[in-house]
């Protein structure tokens, strides 16, 4: 059995720890009668397997709890930390769940408890589901919500937990997903932010995730004025990473990563260096290589945007395989080493578990900070960040790539997954969706 299934299967021998006060478990309305609203039907994209998603009809969901609010899907899109849940890398996924942690659209029905919203306002949900009232709340550190995942195996394996996660299985919480015609949010008033006339479904969807993702890497790894920052991985979160780092005040940034994504930051992000890991010398390595960029004593800060599932050589790909490690340390020992001494490195790429041949020599002799940067709260900033939309200072559409239809998410997935057509951060638009808004790729169908 697959490991992801064995978590599972443990999880509800075990049962669910008592401290969540909304509903767990509930990732597809026709699997739970009691969340499902028969008055209209709905397409999704749900999870049927290891590798496997695809395009299912569901009922609509409905309000559980008087705090709910289901929100009428206009805009959704894929993540790179979705294709962890396809590849069945973060634990505890149930066939059927539907996915997607990152949407936007018009609030349709709101629960008795509900205040801040009334049907048809434009919103955004941030990915994570947090009550709005814990200790971790009340400092807006959302994603650490101690109320919203009753999840037993995270709780053991991590010390503690995360907070409830929209379309993330059931090892945060167990919550349907965007990735879908309508959602249910959980604690309505509290995970939604109401989108101004001047903001786009294009650009608003964005401060789900990816912006307060970004941002919070760049802030809470240290970016200061003048600092010369290396940023592994070149998809959505890097770049804006990278676009970030700037706007805090580095005065150099360098994107490791390979292929025609380089390409693309070239192209959109003309300020910043690239370092192409697949086209080093022999004897050549990405830390001799980013020494030899700075002045030989390395970047300030280093940040980590890729992810702990991408094995660079044989022996981690194997040790993996065989279930020796969860995660290669490969990235964070070549961030270590090229970071110069007592600098800082952030960890945002998603690692689930455990990994071998750490270099802990390194960063206890040469004073380096390795943070882990967490799943980043996005109530903390999203405001400040809607503001700087607001005022152009930053573009979410540079890392768009493709607008595409929720109908064809099924085969988006794999097409994203190979980032075949150069596809990169996606628009997904549904029946409910307005007109493309200017800027917006024009449509793909597949
Ligand atoms: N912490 C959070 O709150 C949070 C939120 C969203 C996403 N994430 C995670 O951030 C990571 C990046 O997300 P994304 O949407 O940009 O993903 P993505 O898959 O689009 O991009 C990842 C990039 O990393 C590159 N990469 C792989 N191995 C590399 C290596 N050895 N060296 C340099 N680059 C390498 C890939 O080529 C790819 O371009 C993912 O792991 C995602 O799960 C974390
Ligand atoms: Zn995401
Ligand atoms: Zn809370």
């Amino acid at each position: 059995m697959a490991m992801s299934q064995a978590a599972l299967k443990t999880e509800q021998a075990i049962g669910h720890g008592d401290n969540a006060t909304t509903a767990q478990d509930i990732t597809n309305p026709s699997n739970y009668p009691e969340a499902a609203d028969h008055s209209d039907k709905m397409k999704a994209l749900a999870w049927m397997g290891k590798n496997k998603v695809e395009i299912v009809e569901a009922p609509k969901p409905k309000i559980v709890e008087p705090r709910d609010v289901i929100v009428k899907v206009t805009g959704s899109t894929v993540c790179g930390s979705d294709l962890h849940l396809l590849h069945g890398t973060v634990v505890e996924l149930q066939e059927g769940d539907i996915l997607g942690h990152e949407f936007c659209g018009v609030v349709d029905e709101v629960g008795p408890e509900v205040s801040r919203f009334k049907k048809g306002q434009r919103v955004v949900a941030s990915f994570q589901i947090a009550c709005g009232s814990c200790y971790y709340c009340k400092q807006k550190l959302s994603s650490q919500c101690e109320k919203t995942n009753s999840n037993t195996i995270e709780n053991a394996m991590y010390g503690g937990r995360t907070a409830g996660m929209f379309g993330y299985s059931h090892f945060t919480g167990g919550f349907a997903g965007g990735q879908a015609e309508y959602t249910r949010v959980p604690y309505g008033d509290v995970n939604l932010l109401p989108l101004p006339d001047n903001v786009p479904d294009e650009k608003g969807l964005y401060l789900s995730d990816v912006l307060a993702t970004s941002w919070h890497a760049v802030v809470d790894t240290g970016v200061k004025k003048g600092d010369v920052v290396a940023i592994w991985g070149a998809g959505p979160i890097g770049q804006m990473a990278a676009d970030f780092s700037l706007i805090n005040g580095a005065s150099r940034v360098i994107i490791i990563d390979q292929n025609w994504r380089l390409e693309y930051v070239k192209k959109k992000y003309p300020n910043i260096n690239t370092l192409d890991f697949s086209a080093l010398r022999r004897g050549e390595s990405v830390t001799s290589k980013l020494k030899e960029m700075t002045n030989n004593r390395g970047p300030d800060i280093s940040i980590e945007c890729a992810a702990g599932e991408y094995a660079k050589g044989w022996a981690h790909y194997f040790e993996m395989l065989l279930g020796l490690e969860t995660d290669t340390s490969e990235l964070i020992n070549e961030m270590i080493t090229s970071t110069r001494n007592f600098g800082s490195c952030g960890i945002t790429g998603v690692y689930v578990g455990f990994t071998n041949h750490f270099n802990i020599g390194s960063l206890m002799e040469r004073g380096i900070r390795l943070i882990g940067n967490g799943q980043a709260p996005v109530h903390k900033y999203w405001e400040s960040l809607l503001a700087m939309i607001q005022e152009g200072k930053i573009d979410p559409l540079k890392m768009v790539s493709h607008r595409v239809r929720l109908e064809d998410l099924g085969k988006v997935y794999y097409k994203f997954e190979n980032k075949e057509d150069e596809m990169q951060k996606v628009f997904v638009q549904t029946r409910f969706s307005q007109p493309a808004a200017q800027g917006s790729p024009s449509l793909t169908t597949y």
